[in-house]
Formats: C-alpha cells, structure tokens, sequence
C-alpha cells in the first residue's frame, strides 16, 4: 500500500461531480436554488413553486403551477397495504415509519421499480412520494394515538393539507404560512449526506424509491436531520432562560455539542436561519408562549465567541421550536425536514441518471498482510 495516498476523511472538501440544482456557498453564507437566491424564495414563493422550480428547473407559468398543484393533490392518498404497514410498525419512530412506508410504496406504485428509469419517470415518481409522504406522516401521527386517519383534503395547498391531516382542523393561513416557508428552506441543499446517500443508490441505476429511501435512512441521524429534535429537548432540558448560559458552558466544558450549530459547508450563518428565527419570534409571541424563544436566543448569545470559529447556527435550530409552538411532537421533526427535503432528492436522483457514473470511492488499506490462515480446530 503506497503510503502517498491521500486520504480525504468524510470527502471533506471534495468535489464528486457537477450540478445546476443548488449552490450552497458556505463562506459568504448563501443558498442558491436553480439560480434563485433562497431569501427571494423564502420571502416570495410557495412550497409547492419551489419543488416545480427544483424539480423542472425553471419557475412555472400560472397553468404549469396549476398542473403541478392538480398532480400532486391527486397523488395524496396511500394504499390499503401502505396503511397496514404504517399499523404495523406504528410503535416505531417516525422516520423509520416513513421509510419502511416509502419502501412499501415501491410494491404498490405503478411503475417503482426499474422498468422506468428514465428522468422523466423517474421525476414523475418523485411527484407522487412528494404527495403522498405527508400522508404517511400525518397517519402514522394519528394511528399512534389511536386516532383514525384524516383522509387529505384537496381544497388544501401541500403545507396546510399537512397540517390539517395531522390534527383534523383547518389551520389558520399563518401556521400553513409558517409550514410552507419551511418547506421551502428544506426543499434542497447539495451534496449533503442524505442526497449524497440518495446519488449513491441512483449511481447503481437503482430507482428512486430506493434512493429516496436510503436518502431518509441517512437523515435520520442528529448530525444531519435529528438536530432540530435534539434543539427543542435542549430547550426544555434548560428550562428557562436564566439557565441557557450554563447550560451551554456546561455542555462545551465537558467536550460535547450544542444542537443546531455548525455545519460542515457554511462557515458564515446558515441563510435559511434567519428566516425561521423571525417566525419563531413572532408565532411565540401570538401564542403567548416567547419562553422557547427567549431560551433559544440565550444559547445563541452564548455561542456567539464560536462564531469566530466558523460555527454559526443552523437551519435546525429555530425550526424544532417552531414545530413546537405548532403543537407538533419532537419525533416527527426530522420527518417533517424529509417532508420538504424529498423534491430535492428527486432532483439529485434525476441530475444523476441524466449523466450517471457508479459512485465508488476508494478505503486505504491499513490492515495486515499475508496472514496465515489457520483451521478452526487448531486456533
Ligand atoms: N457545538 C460545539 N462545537 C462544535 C459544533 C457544535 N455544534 N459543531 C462543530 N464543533 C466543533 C467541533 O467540536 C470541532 O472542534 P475541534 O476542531 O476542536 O475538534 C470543530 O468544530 C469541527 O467539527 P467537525 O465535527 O469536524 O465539523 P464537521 O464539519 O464534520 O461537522 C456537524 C458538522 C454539523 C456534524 C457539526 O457541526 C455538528 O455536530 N453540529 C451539531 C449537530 C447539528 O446541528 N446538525 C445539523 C446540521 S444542519
């Protein structure tokens, strides 16, 4: 084994292919979806605009938005045989209910597997599982609680829809406002692991219920998806906000990490940040409830000497409590950043297949070497 291999740890840095969908520049602190600058996006645009703009490329005339909006509301419902596996496994965290639905979705969509693999196809089956994952989510939601499903409603845009089939009410248009921003900051962001994991299965020419599965397993862990869950326990950990100081010196003296800081590309603030920090703010103060966003902004100010070590806050870490503050239970969070994520991972899938390549890096070997094998009666 030549020692000169260089060996770059968590492709750190690394550069694996080329794409139009999203720049994410991490030391000026910017997002860029599809040539659109994400505060543009967040401030102006819907969820469901958003996904057509990532998922075709371009921003849609009023009768494609029309379309798109008619494609994705027809697709809502999930099958008997999906409903009985979300039963099934309904003891299980959410996101494992969400992915082990996904992956049951592949035996009943009409065309899953890889007889169509063509972009086209391939991006008609993103459309679907966009549609029909807040479905799996809200009815795994309400089965748990031995609730019966609310069944979705098509006078409903994608984020109110959401919501009204996680609790049975209508909500108000600032919480579906609130929803459908998030779903917007979420919808894409590069090579991170999940797409990564999502380019990786496409790379063998597996479909895109499979790489929209393996894209899900992969954000379930806290140092991807699961950090806005582990922000808002955080925040109820501390308590109050005389306590957040502490907390966090506590926390960083004994070599641990705040939840919803750092990040491995942005070295200047995380973009989406701001935005959902104006919301918690001012849904806090509508509910009567400022506690988390005052706890919140303590650790922020805490954290702030980090800052010159490039670990600013991230997307996660205002996102958990303004779930929170919707009502909504800290182990569906990271279910609801898959929720937004999938048009992006379709996206990623489709860029793959366009010009695939089997993605198959390299380990260096640093194990022994001509080793004697000896029978198993004789070790
Ligand atoms: N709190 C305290 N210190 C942190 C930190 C955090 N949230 N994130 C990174 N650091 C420190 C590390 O301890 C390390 O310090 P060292 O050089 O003294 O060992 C340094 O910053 C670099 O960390 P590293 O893990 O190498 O960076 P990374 O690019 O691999 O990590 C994350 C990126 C996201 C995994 C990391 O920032 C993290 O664990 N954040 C918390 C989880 C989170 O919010 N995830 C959501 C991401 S959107």
């Amino acid at each position: 084994m030549a020692d000169e291999v260089e060996v770059i740890r968590g492709l750190r840095g690394v550069y694996f292919d080329t794409t139009s969908a999203s720049f994410v520049d991490g030391e000026q602190g910017r997002l860029i979806y599809r040539g659109y600058n994400i505060h543009d996006l967040a401030e102006n645009s819907s969820a469901e605009e958003t996904f057509y703009l990532l998922m075709y490329g371009q921003l849609p005339t009023t009768a494609q938005l029309e379309e798109f909006d008619k494609k994705l509301k027809g697709s809502r419902e999930i099958p008997e045989e999906v409903i009985s596996v979300i039963r099934l496994v309904q003891n299980a965290h959410p996101m494992d209910v969400l992915r082990t639905a996904i992956s049951a979705l592949a035996g009943t969509d009409p065309s899953s597997d890889i007889s169509d693999m063509s972009v086209e196809g391939s991006r008609e089956k993103g459309i679907r599982l966009t549609a029909q994952a807040p479905t799996i989510v809200a009815y795994h939601h309400r089965i748990r609680q031995g609730l019966d499903p609310v069944v979705p409603n098509s006078n409903l845009g994608h984020a109110a829809n959401f919501l009204y089939m996680l609790t049975g009410t209508e909500p108000t248009a600032n919480e579906s406002g609130l929803m459908d921003t998030d779903f917007v900051l979420h919808a894409e962001h590069g090579a991170n692991a999940s797409a990564f994991a999502a380019r990786v299965a496409a790379g063998t020419q597996a479909d895109v219920h499979a790489a929209i599965t393996s894209a899900i397993a992969t954000l379930k862990g806290p140092s991807h998806g699961g950090a806005a869950e582990e922000v808002m326990k955080m925040a109820i950990e501390i308590g109050e906000e005389s306590a957040a100081e502490k907390y966090v010196s506590d926390v960083l003296g004994s070599g641990g990490r705040i939840m919803g800081f750092g990040h491995r590309v942005y070295k200047a603030e995380d973009p989406r940040a701001r935005h959902l920090r104006a919301r918690c703010q001012k849904l806090g103060e509508e509910r009567g409830d400022p506690k988390w966003f005052r706890i919140l902004s303590r650790v922020a100010e805490a954290m702030e000497p980090y800052k010159a070590r490039g670990i600013h806050v991230n997307v996660d870490f205002w996102a958990g409590s303004i779930y929170h503050l919707l009502g909504l239970p800290e182990d569906i969070f990271v279910s609801i950043f898959a929720l937004g994520r999938i048009p992006g991972w379709t996206l990623q899938v489709t860029e793959q297949l366009s010009n695939n390549i089997l993605i198959r890096p390299l380990l260096k070997y640093e194990g022994p070497e001509d080793v004697e094998y000896v029978p198993i009666h004789q070790r």
